[in-house]
């Protein structure tokens, strides 16, 4: 069953909690919470920075969540514990400014040196960095207290010059500084690093889940979960009264009731190094339905 991109003004959900299990740069919560206000920090693979408001229309969501609960295993869980909180959120900010002073490619070199800092001010102002200069925006990660860096992309760090057939680029990091400059617009976010499949934070009913894991078939971070995996963590918290919608390249045929929408002409520019001919879809749960989904040809939960 594909749903058309639909207006339900009558009916728009109100959601006061949005939980994302594996939130990334937090697209979504960001423009449920702040509309255009807050923007995510940096390009990341996967990101959802165009498509936020096309996924919110679809599935008939009311903005202004008050309360966002962001999840993610990798770094960026441990980012968010940061920028969450105002206090140390200045911290990575005033750091951030420091590294503006110096010259981008000795500064990169040195962060890619040295340890990953363990105070995690410092981790967050370094991962964003790092993230910000990615190139082709993929995914920073980190082993044994080392960086793995996808390569420096040298116009995000340094701008590029006015051309005549590409506009001039300012150096990165001092919007990324600007940008987070912006959070101060930001409710209280519970952040943690937890795994998805385990990740069970106490919630009302009627609240927002939302769920963005690697794409079946596409290069993806450590830690990915498998289809099945998340078609239980869909179900899941379908059952504890949630709305709830699954991001992926394709409808998920097995969530059999839900509704999906095709978003794939809303994607915006795509980067040169996705594919271009990638399907953007959401297959979704709105909590007013009757739940009348077939658990058992799923399995237990
Ligand atoms: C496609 S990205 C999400 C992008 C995000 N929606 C945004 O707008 O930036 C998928 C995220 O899932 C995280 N992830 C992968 N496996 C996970 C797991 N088992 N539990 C929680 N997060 C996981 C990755 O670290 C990655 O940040």
């Amino acid at each position: 069953m594909t749903t058309e991109i639909i207006h339900r003004d009558a009916t728009k959900l109100t959601v006061r909690t949005f939980i994302d299990l594996c939130c990334g740069t937090g697209a979504l919560g960001l423009r449920l919470a702040t509309g255009t206000e807050v923007k995510p920090l940096t390009p990341y693979m996967g990101w959802k920075k165009n498509l936020a408001q096309p996924i919110l229309d679809a599935v008939g969501v009311k903005p202004l969540a008050t309360r966002l609960i962001f999840n993610d295993l990798g770094p960026w869980g441990a980012v968010w514990q940061v920028l969450g909180r105002k206090e140390r959120r200045a911290g990575v900010m005033s750091r951030l400014r420091s590294f503006c002073q110096e010259e981008p490619r000795p500064l990169y070199e040195k962060l890619k040196a040295e340890p990953v800092p363990l105070n995690p001010v410092e981790f967050a102002a370094r991962f964003l960095t790092l993230q910000r200069w990615a190139y082709g925006a993929k995914p920073v990660q980190h082993k044994g207290g080392r960086w793995l860096l996808p390569g420096y992309c040298k116009a995000s760090a340094d701008g590029v010059a006015k051309r005549h057939n590409y506009g001039k680029v300012k150096p990165q990091l001092p919007s990324l500084t600007k940008i987070l400059e912006g959070y101060t617009a930001l409710p209280v976010i519970q952040a943690s690093r937890e795994d998805a499949r385990t990740f069970s934070p106490a919630v009302e009913e009627g609240s927002l889940v939302y769920l963005d894991p690697n794409y079946r078939g596409r290069t993806g971070y450590t830690d990915a979960l498998s289809r099945q995996d998340v078609v239980m963590l869909a179900l899941r918290w379908a059952k504890r009264g949630c709305t709830v919608v699954v991001s992926e390249g394709e409808p998920l045929e097995e969530l059999k009731g839900w509704e999906t929408a095709d978003l794939t002409a809303r994607r915006g520019q795509v980067h040169k190094n996705f594919a271009r001919d990638r399907e953007e879809w959401i297959t979704f749960w709105r909590s007013s339905h009757p739940f009348g989904v077939n658990l058992g040809a799923l399995g237990r939960l």
